[in-house]
């Protein structure tokens, strides 16, 4: 069944992309101009930093997108959805549980967790569950869950990522799963979504391509350093969250630490409520090695056209070049 939604869902889209949730980045207005252009955009729930502006923001994009659907456009608006954070440390969880049933998002994307009580909850109402993980250990346990798709955060990504190259983790993750697989990390041109489904991916992930969009939350000193860094600007560290992720290490050294001489966090807390917890997100800022794609700030629409008109171009050479 699922595959059959997911299947009307994808032949929607401008591309088969998801905007990936982005802590302290991805706002309600990317959610709606991205679901607009022809993507799935997403959210970190904890990123409305109470409930009552979570329940708002919902609230706002709901309507929005509704209201959306009714004007007659060429591209269809797209499905939404939210991340949850099922470690245990968050403290939310609960609450933005209960708002999800409220709200319905279509898709609610785990991470950090079992997802298993998600999955029955999201089912109920027919929305589709993703999760996340960096690992073949993670990938098994996760597709014993009763969830629809699994997204594979390969190397290289943006946020907390893996270590595994996308063609091996791919392969591997095929052997036993026949479930949705959406693969993340460094993806940012068309030619890279088409690359991805060439081995075998139904859909692409992308988080720092979207950074520097006009509808994010990120700051101009934020953006200016995405568009001043390379691949080689990053370290891939469990010094600030405990988990391994990579970091921009300029904004390493400008909060005056030594990006060579830093130490594990030994405690996690994914509530993101310890005010430590989100300084470090705050001040000490994230990218995946796709950072060199980023040129400039620009609508998300624009963006999604970019990225469409590299994916058919991208396909179109692929036939000719076949046929010659
Ligand atoms: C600034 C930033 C914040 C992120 N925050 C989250 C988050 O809150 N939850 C989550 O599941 N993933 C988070 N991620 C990971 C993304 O959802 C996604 O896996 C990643 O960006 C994909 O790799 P790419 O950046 O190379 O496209 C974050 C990534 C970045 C760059």
């Amino acid at each position: 069944m699922s595959q059959q939604q997911f299947a009307r869902i994808k032949e929607r889209l401008a591309v088969p992309v998801i905007a990936a949730p982005m802590f302290l980045v991805s706002s309600p207005e990317m959610v709606i101009e991205g679901c607009k252009a022809g993507i799935i955009g997403s959210f970190p729930l904890l990123n409305a930093r109470t409930t009552e502006i979570l329940e708002e923001w919902m609230e706002r994009i709901t309507q929005e997108l509704a209201a959306a659907r009714e004007e007659d456009t060429a591209q269809p608006v797209a499905p939404w959805a939210v991340n949850l954070i099922v470690h245990r440390t968050n403290k939310r969880y609960e609450t933005d549980l209960d708002l999800i049933k409220k709200f319905q998002p279509p898709i609610v994307i785990t991470s950090l967790g079992n997802p298993q009580p998600v999955v029955d909850i999201v089912h109920e109402y027919g929305g589709l569950v993703f999760s996340d993980v960096i690992n073949l250990t993670h990938a098994r346990k996760a597709a014993n869950t009763g969830i629809d798709g699994l997204i594979l955060v390969c190397n290289g990504a943006g946020g907390h990522a893996g270590t595994l190259n996308p063609v091996a983790f791919l392969s591997a993750v095929q052997e036993f799963w026949n479930g949705i697989t959406i693969v993340a990390g460094c993806i940012s041109r068309g030619q890279d979504i088409v690359a991805m489904e060439v081995l075998g991916a139904d859909m692409v992930y992308m988080g720092t391509r979207f950074i520097a969009t006009a509808e994010t939350f990120a700051s101009e000193a934020y953006r200016s350093m995405l568009m001043a860094s390379n691949a080689e600007d990053l370290i891939y560290t469990d010094a600030f969250s405990g988990v391994h992720g990579n970091y921009l290490a300029p904004s390493i050294r400008n909060a005056g630490l030594d990006p060579n001489q830093l130490q594990k966090k030994d405690t996690m807390d994914f509530s993101f409520a310890q005010v430590s917890e989100a300084k470090a997100w705050k001040d000490i800022w994230s990218a995946g090695q796709g950072v060199g794609a980023i040129k400039r700030t620009a609508p998300i629409a624009d963006v999604v056209a970019e990225l469409r008109e590299e994916y058919e171009q991208t396909y179109a050479s692929l036939v000719s070049a076949r046929k010659g």
